[in-house]
Formats: structure tokens, C-alpha cells, sequence
């Protein structure tokens, strides 16, 4: 089969290889049907990810058909449309039991597809502990609508959740990439007072605008002004950072109100500064980490009633074999590319 491969530093190539097999009673086989590309794969490749392993298959995004499953796995069986969860999780460990999946012990616990395991930029993928890190798509859901489900709609939809938001809140959300406009999504699940987003790239607040009418949209140069404005305390009650450039964890707290949550989503490239004799009387609550990867149903379910819909950020679609140049105009971000689908065909 045909699989997209982390072979060096800055060089991913499609090669073949051989279709993956059962190799623990939890492992499933999934076909996969439709693929994405994510920041995290460009991580990789710019070495900013030191456990990815060369040589395995990259990509971490994707949906399939259950082709093959190990005698212990009851959940899904072959044939189940299925998306694919970004961890791997055992479901039993003192992390799991807490909902913690993000930080399972076992050896491939958190993100290892396409990272550490082979990943999902190819034909077939073999999926550890399938009853976990598996969810059966509803018939009513379309593969496109639920491509994101398993990483960066997870990621919106935990962030989200954990930002304890009121309905009287004024709510900033720093960066409108694919991440930043699932956690859009899911905070509007809350109905706080307001949401503002904030972007260096006009286009991408375009966007907003035209899908989301109701949310402000302001640039970095105006965020504080515009939060200020309207906001009832003197700043936003909830900040999520979604855009881990050098300035926007700054940016982040500086606009939350006393006692607000500040809500860090985002990854940096380089240690940020907690300057606590500054932020000394503001009270914050912040809250990190990596996203715990287990609400899977529930937004599958949230699609299947139309509270959730991703599918206007797929703004582009590629061919397997075409996969570098899918690769090639995420990370230009050229023609107002938000994500890119990949295709089996
Ligand atoms: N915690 C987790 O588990 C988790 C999961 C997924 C993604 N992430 C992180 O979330 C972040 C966003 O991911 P993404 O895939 O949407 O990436 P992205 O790079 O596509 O999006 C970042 C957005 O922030 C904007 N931005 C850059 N500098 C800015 C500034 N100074 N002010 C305002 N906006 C600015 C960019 O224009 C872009 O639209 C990344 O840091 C990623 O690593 C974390
Ligand atoms: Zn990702
Ligand atoms: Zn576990």
C-alpha cells in the first residue's frame, strides 16, 4: 500500500509498504477512506517533534471502514464506518478512569499514530486498542463531516469544556486557524454573551465573519480596545490561546478580567514567561495541555444534529499520490486554505 513517510528531517516521501496487520487482540484494521493534514504532521517534519520516529507513517486525522479487528475488541466490527482518535488510550489505567487519556500510561498512550506508530496518511492503518480509539460515524454523517472528529474538533470540544463557560460571559478566542475555529464552534455550544476572535490574517476573520456572523472579529492591534469594549468587567471572562505565536500567551492574559480563565491550547516553540509580579492581584486561573481525546461520540453526535459542522473548513481536497503538494498549500497557506482533505482514490 501507499503510505506517506517521515524519512529525515524536512523530507516526507509516498513509498510503499506493506498493508499492516493484527498485532494485539485490541488492534483494528481500518481502511482509511479520507485523511487530513495537520500542523502538527509540519511539526514533524521541521523536527519540533523529537519522539516521532523516521520511518513511520505520518498523519494523525482520519476516517475509514473497520477492515479487520483482534478476537478482544467489542466495539466496532468489520464494515463500521469509523473515525480514529488522535491518542491511543488503554481505558483502564488511573489516567483513563479520570478521563485523563491524554496522559494513559501505557507505552503508545497519547498521541502515537502517525507519530510514534505508523499514522493514517496511507491506505490502512492498525489502530491500537480499537474499542477506545475508534467511534462508529452515524449513518447520517458523511465521512467529510466527520474527518476532524478524532483531532482538532476533539481539541475544540475539550478546550471548550474544561474553560467553564457562563452564559453572561464575554468570551476571546486568540487564533482562527482549523483548531481555533473548532474551539469557536464549541464554545458557541455554551452560549456565552459574546465571542471575539482575534487573527493576524485577514482572511482567515473573513472567514469567520461570512460563517459566523455573530462573533466579533478583531487583529492583534485592536484586541485589547475591542475587549474592553464589550466586555462588562473590564476584560474577557474566559481566554482561549489557539495560535502559539510569541506574543499571544501575553496577549492571552492581558486580556482576560480579574479571576477570568485563561485557557492555554496552544504549543510554542519556545518557553513562555509567567511574569507574576505583573499578573500579582489579577487572580487567573489557567489552565494547559494536551487534549484529552475521548468526547469522540459525543461530537459525532452534536454533527449528526447540526450543532457542529466542520465541513466549510475542508477548503481543499488532494489525491493520495498528490499528498506533497496537499502538504505543499497548508503550510503556504495560500487560496484561504484552512484544511486539506486527502483522498484514497
Ligand atoms: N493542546 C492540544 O492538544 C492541541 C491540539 C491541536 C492543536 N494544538 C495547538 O493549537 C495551535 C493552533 O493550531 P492550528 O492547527 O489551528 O494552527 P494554525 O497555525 O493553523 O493556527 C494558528 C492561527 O493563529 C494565528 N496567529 C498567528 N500569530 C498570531 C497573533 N500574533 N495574534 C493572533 N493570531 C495569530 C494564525 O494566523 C493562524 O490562523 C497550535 O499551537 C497547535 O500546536 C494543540
Ligand atoms: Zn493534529
Ligand atoms: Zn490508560
Amino acid at each position: 500500500m501507499l503510505a506517506y513517510t517521515y524519512i529525515e528531517h524536512e523530507k516526507f516521501e509516498l513509498i510503499e509498504k506493506p498493508k499492516p496487520v493484527i498485532s494485539d487482540e485490541r488492534d483494528a484494521i481500518v481502511k482509511v477512506t479520507l485523511a487530513s493534514i495537520c500542523s502538527s504532521d509540519l511539526h514533524i517534519k521541521h523536527g519540533s517533534v523529537p519522539r516521532a520516529v523516521p520511518g513511520i507513517t505520518v498523519g494523525h486525522e482520519m476516517v475509514g471502514i473497520v477492515e479487520q479487528v483482534g478476537s478482544a475488541v467489542n466495539t466496532v466490527k468489520p464494515g463500521d464506518r469509523v473515525t480514529v482518535n488522535v491518542e491511543t488510550f488503554c481505558g483502564d489505567c488511573f489516567f483513563c478512569k479520570n478521563g485523563w487519556v491524554n496522559n494513559c500510561i501505557d507505552q503508545n498512550g497519547g498521541w502515537a499514530l502517525g507519530c510514534r506508530i505508523d499514522g493514517g496518511q496511507a491506505e490502512y492503518v492498525r489502530v491500537p486498542y480499537a474499542d477506545q480509539g475508534l467511534d462508529k460515524i452515524p449513518d447520517s454523517v458523511t465521512d467529510l463531516q466527520a474527518l476532524l472528529v478524532g483531532d482538532v474538533l476533539a481539541t475544540g470540544y475539550w478546550a471548550a469544556n474544561i474553560s467553564e463557560i457562563k452564559r453572561e460571559d464575554t468570551v476571546l478566542i486568540i487564533g482562527a486557524g482549523p483548531t481555533g475555529l473548532c474551539t469557536l464552534q464549541c464554545v458557541g455550544l455554551h452560549q456565552p454573551k459574546r465571542i471575539i476572535i482575534c487573527d493576524v490574517d485577514e482572511s482567515r476573520l473573513a472567514f469567520v465573519r461570512e460563517c459566523y456572523p455573530d462573533v466579533l472579529t478583531v487583529t492583534p492591534d485592536n484586541v485589547r480596545e475591542c475587549v474592553l469594549s464589550h466586555s462588562d468587567h473590564g476584560g474577557a471572562d474566559v481566554v482561549l490561546e489557539v495560535a502559539g505565536s510569541n506574543d499571544t500567551f501575553r496577549m492571552a492574559w492581558e486580556c482576560a478580567r480579574p479571576n477570568a480563565i485563561v485557557t492555554v491550547v496552544a504549543l510554542y516553540d519556545s518557553p513562555q514567561i509567567l511574569p507574576l509580579p505583573e499578573m500579582y492581584g489579577k487572580n487567573l486561573t489557567f489552565k494547559t495541555g494536551g487534549v484529552d481525546g475521548c468526547n469522540c461520540k459525543e461530537t459525532l453526535d452534536l454533527i449528526a444534529e447540526g450543532k457542529i459542522d466542520t465541513v466549510p473548513l475542508i477548503t481543499h481536497t488532494v489525491p493520495l499520490k498528490d499528498i506533497a503538494k496537499g502538504y505543499e498549500l497548508f503550510e503556504s497557506k495560500r487560496d484561504g486554505v484552512i484544511k486539506v482533505a486527502v483522498t484514497m482514490d
